[in-house]
């Protein structure tokens, strides 16, 4: 069977129709035909059994359990797979995606209109899939120079390493961390050059700063006065863009609290935040920790990141902990030849120098992020 085949399943108790839509899935390659299943009492258990991409249910499937009782069965038990609903017109039913019914084919249909909608549902089922799937994490800190541009590029380089497409926004939106570490040309693209209206897909691709590292990067304004252009709408608007496009988007941001920098921490799945041995980075975590809290975050939408763990200056992680009222969740360490290096060079450490123990502890922060994560690695874009 050809891996891009659609495999189609029937649920169908007329022998005549499941013969003629056999007749007309001969002709075509696109999509293979599982099985035609005419018992809907034991549907659920096949259906599970088989997990194919598309369902066709005869509403009008005779038996204990009928067409439509076996779509609610199938709904409500969470099985994860498009259906579409057959009928006639005596018995008109309307697509209902809450209630598990993503198309309706009437008889009498054609091998086009049975294609149509197959490919259709399909489709439409796996692009809401991967935008399930994919992971939004802004990396953020109430506190600047502790290493958020530094974790950002390198984080989002050890995602796409993984195998993950993975875009990295620079939410720096006046200064440009990004622009100025991996010294992009001026005149490169930025957030300001996809349109502000009806942004699409097709867009993205030349204003996307296609790093050699493997991470495409959504730059910020070249000039620091052209911040201001971009909205929270746009914001919004080119997240849930991205989100459809990329399994993982990674977002640098700026120590201000802008309105722009809470539409990304808004936005976002995960908030790593940053924190270091040091007084006042630690007096502002708690002073956001507030803040988080009085917006409705949820404890767990933010996970502390430790950087420069092994330079504690007289602290210890206990008292850290203490201090910010919960054991951080990651750790990454001190290496300041390699990563102001690398820094200065543009490059990512976590790539010119996989063995240091900087870009372990990176890439171990990305797979611990990546727990959970349904999509096995390699298996995106
Ligand atoms: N783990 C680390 N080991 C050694 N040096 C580091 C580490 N992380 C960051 N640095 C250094 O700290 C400095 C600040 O890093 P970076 O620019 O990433 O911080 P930032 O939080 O993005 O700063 P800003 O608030 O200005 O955006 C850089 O010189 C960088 O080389
Ligand atoms: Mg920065």
């Amino acid at each position: 069977m050809g891996k891009d085949q659609i495999r189609l399943l029937i649920v169908e108790d007329v022998p005549q129709v499941a013969q003629y839509i056999r007749g007309l899935l001969n002709s075509q390659s696109a999509i293979s035909l599982l099985d035609v299943l005419t018992d809907g009492s034991k549907a659920v258990g096949q259906i599970s059994q088989l997990r194919p991409d598309v369902l066709v249910v005869d509403a009008l499937l005779q038996g204990r359990v009928k067409g439509l009782q076996l779509v609610d069965q199938l709904h409500s038990g969470g099985i994860g797979v498009p259906i579409i609903v057959l009928t006639v017109p005596q018995h008109p039913i309307e697509p209902d995606p809450e209630r598990g019914i993503q198309a309706v084919l009437m008889m009498p249909f054609s091998g086009f209109d049975l294609m149509n909608k197959v490919s259709g549902v399909h489709r439409s089922f796996q692009a809401s899939e991967e935008a399930a799937g994919s992971r939004v994490l802004t990396v953020f800190a109430p506190k600047g120079g502790v290493g958020k541009t530094t974790v950002a590029f390198n984080l989002a380089v050890a995602m796409a390493q993984a195998g993950r497409s993975t875009a990295l926004i620079d939410g720096n939106l006046q200064f440009g961390d990004l622009r100025s570490l991996l010294k992009v040309p001026p005149d490169a693209p930025s957030i300001l050059d996809l349109p502000t209206d009806r942004v699409q897909e097709s867009d993205l691709a030349d204003v996307m700063w296609r790093d050699p590292s493997g991470v495409d990067i959504l730059l910020a304004p070249p000039r620091i006065e052209q911040a201001e252009m971009v909205t929270v709408r746009d914001v919004d608007k080119i997240l849930s863009l991205l989100r459809r496009v990329y399994a993982v988007v990674v977002i640098d941001t700026p120590a201000a609290l802008t309105d722009t920098t809470l539409s990304f921490l808004d936005a976002c799945d995960t908030i790593i935040e940053i924190v270091t041995f040091d007084s006042t980075t630690i007096h502002n975590t708690l002073a956001m920790a507030d803040t988080f809290r009085s917006i409705g975050y949820s404890p767990s939408k933010v996970r502390y990141l430790v950087n420069r763990a092994d330079s504690s200056g007289g602290m210890d992680l206990n008292e850290l902990a203490k201090a910010i009222g919960r054991v951080p969740e990651h750790f990454v360490v001190s290496d300041g030849r390699l990563v102001i290096e690398a820094n200065n060079g543009g490059v990512p450490f976590v790539l010119t120098e996989p063995g240091a123990q900087v870009s372990l502890d990176i890439i171990r922060v990305a797979s611990e992020l990546l727990v959970g994560d349904r999509v096995p690695v390699g298996a995106r874009r």
